[in-house]
């Protein structure tokens, strides 16, 4: 039976314990919630379970589907064992549908496809913003080496085809999201989330906001919308 040790690391959302075994963490799930690189932070009622049951059916659908992560099991409702990952300060993102930052940058009506599915990695440092990056930053600044950069981007757009199919037979458009990613022992994982959080969802026919674009925005109903979103895909939240 795996213990709980001392608490590691406190971020916006998750807290990350060690355990009695070395390879390995307990990941907390908490009701924070931020936005805008914690310029808005609060606590929603909730969030903790739904988005550990949330992340725990996606990443084992993604393990189905030949994706390694380091989901191992869940332990409590709003805690996860998972592999200890050297991170990548590295955010992957996958745009299917224009959103948040590409319309800003591009000047894009929010909603119009983007075929092919567009790639974009951004520094993870919230002093910063979270920079839009290219890959000769990760190269020249040591965030990274060719082959992660080409492992994260293959990994995200294998995650992007298999998540997108899911969503869409849930009624569900899968816009865009973001993953991180780790090593251990030499192996590249995905860690860290995929919840709503850190994607958006939008309905399919009313094309109407089930993510934490509704936190940032301010439209309501946040932990519902996520609810709405998990009942579809068949995520039991009991
Ligand atoms: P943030 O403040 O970055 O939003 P979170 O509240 O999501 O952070 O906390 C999770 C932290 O744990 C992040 O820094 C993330 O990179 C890190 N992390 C995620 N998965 C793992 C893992 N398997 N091993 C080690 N660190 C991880
Ligand atoms: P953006 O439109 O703000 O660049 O975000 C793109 C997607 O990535 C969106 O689903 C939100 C997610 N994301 C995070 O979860 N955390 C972050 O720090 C950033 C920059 C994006
Ligand atoms: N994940 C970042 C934050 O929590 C950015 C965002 O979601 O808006 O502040």
């Amino acid at each position: 039976m795996l213990e709980k040790k001392e608490i590691l690391t406190t971020g916006k959302a998750k807290s990350l314990y060690a355990t009695s075994d070395p390879s390995k963490l307990i990941m907390e799930y908490r009701d924070d919630t931020s936005a805008f690189d914690g310029k808005k932070i609060e606590q929603l009622a909730g969030k903790g379970t739904v988005n550990n049951r949330f992340n725990a059916f996606i990443m084992e659908h993604l393990e189905s589907e030949g994706v390694k992560t380091h989901f191992i099991n869940q332990v409590s409702d709003n805690e996860s064992e998972v592999k200890k990952l050297d991170m990548l300060p590295i955010e992957c993102v996958v745009r299917n549908i224009a959103a948040g930052s590409i319309c800003k940058r591009l000047g894009l009506e929010e909603g119009i496809d983007i075929e092919p599915p567009t790639f974009e990695f951004f520094y993870k440092d919230d002093d910063l913003g979270d920079p839009m990056i290219n890959e000769y930053h990760i190269y020249s600044f040591g965030w990274g080496e060719e082959k992660d950069v080409e492992e994260m981007k293959i990994l995200t757009l294998k995650v992007n085809e298999i998540l997108r199919k899911l969503f869409f037979k849930a009624d569900l458009i899968l816009v865009d999201f973001k993953l991180e990613f780790g090593r251990q022992d030499g192996v590249m994982y995905l860690g860290d989330e995929m919840t709503p959080d850190g994607c958006r969802v939008w309905d399919r026919e009313t094309r109407k906001k089930l993510d934490k674009d509704r936190f940032r925005q301010g439209l309501g109903d946040v932990i519902e919308s996520y609810q709405e979103i998990a009942s579809r895909i068949g995520i039991d939240l009991k």
